[in-house]
């Protein structure tokens, strides 16, 4: 399973990076907003700061919501790296851009995915990745991670190349849940990242370790 960090923050992606277990980043127009980011050009070179930390795909996500807008768009961003997945959303127009991208050999993630039939036709529209948001959904109170479950078996059954992109991942459970349910990438923020990291008998054991060979040092 790969792993994605979601932000726009450039340290936060420096970090993630420097553990040598990430595989890539996606952002979105709220992530990017919320780093100040705005206007063409800024977005254009956030963009390119991105790809330049990290090797591996960069979901860049289009404003417009009409096909031409969506190509025009998705065409000046391809052109930042060759890193860069274009992200649409999962409307109409979306499935068209999709189809039209696909038919390019540019590669896409179909995002604001909530349902299985959305993940179908995103993957007959030829998606690389298919993003279904697992946290909104429980914050409705519906399970998100039954869709993750869903998606991987049709996509299994129907032989669908898509990837499944767990993505709106809020914590360390939901990614544990994500891989036995079958997502082949998680995108979560550094810190559901590192909550993986954390059990209190890793904690007490070394601390154990430590004092046992302070003590045999001490004594020697
Ligand atoms: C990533 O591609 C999504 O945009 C993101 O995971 C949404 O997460 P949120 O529901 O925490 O905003």
């Amino acid at each position: 399973m790969k792993f994605f960090v979601d932000t726009a923050n450039l340290e936060q992606i420096k970090e993630a990076h420097a553990l040598g277990i990430l595989d890539g980043v996606t952002t979105n127009p709220s992530l990017m907003a919320k780093e100040g980011i705005s206007g063409t050009e800024a977005v254009m070179k956030h963009y390119k700061a991105i790809c330049d930390l990290v090797p591996g795909d960069v979901s860049a996500e289009v404003i417009s919501t009409d096909f031409e807008g969506m190509v025009k768009e998705g065409e000046a961003l391809a052109k930042i790296a060759d890193n860069i997945v274009i992200k649409i959303p999962m409307i109409k127009d979306g499935i068209k851009a999709l189809s039209y991208f696909r038919d390019k050999g540019i590669p896409t993630n179909c995002t604001l995915v909530f349902s299985a039939g959305q993940a179908i036709l995103a993957a007959k529209a030829g998606a690389t990745y298919v993003s279904p948001f697992i946290g909104r959904i429980d914050d409705i109170s519906w399970d998100g991670m039954q869709l993750i479950h869903d998606i991987a078996e049709i996509y299994a059954v129907q032989g669908f190349d898509t990837e499944i992109l767990a993505a709106s991942i809020r914590n360390g459970k939901h990614i544990v849940e994500a891989a036995k349910h079958g997502a082949d990438v998680v995108t979560c923020p550094l810190s559901a990242m590192l909550s993986l990291l954390k059990h209190p008998l890793t904690d007490s054991g070394l601390a154990k370790f430590l004092a046992d060979h302070k003590a045999a040092a001490d004594k020697a």
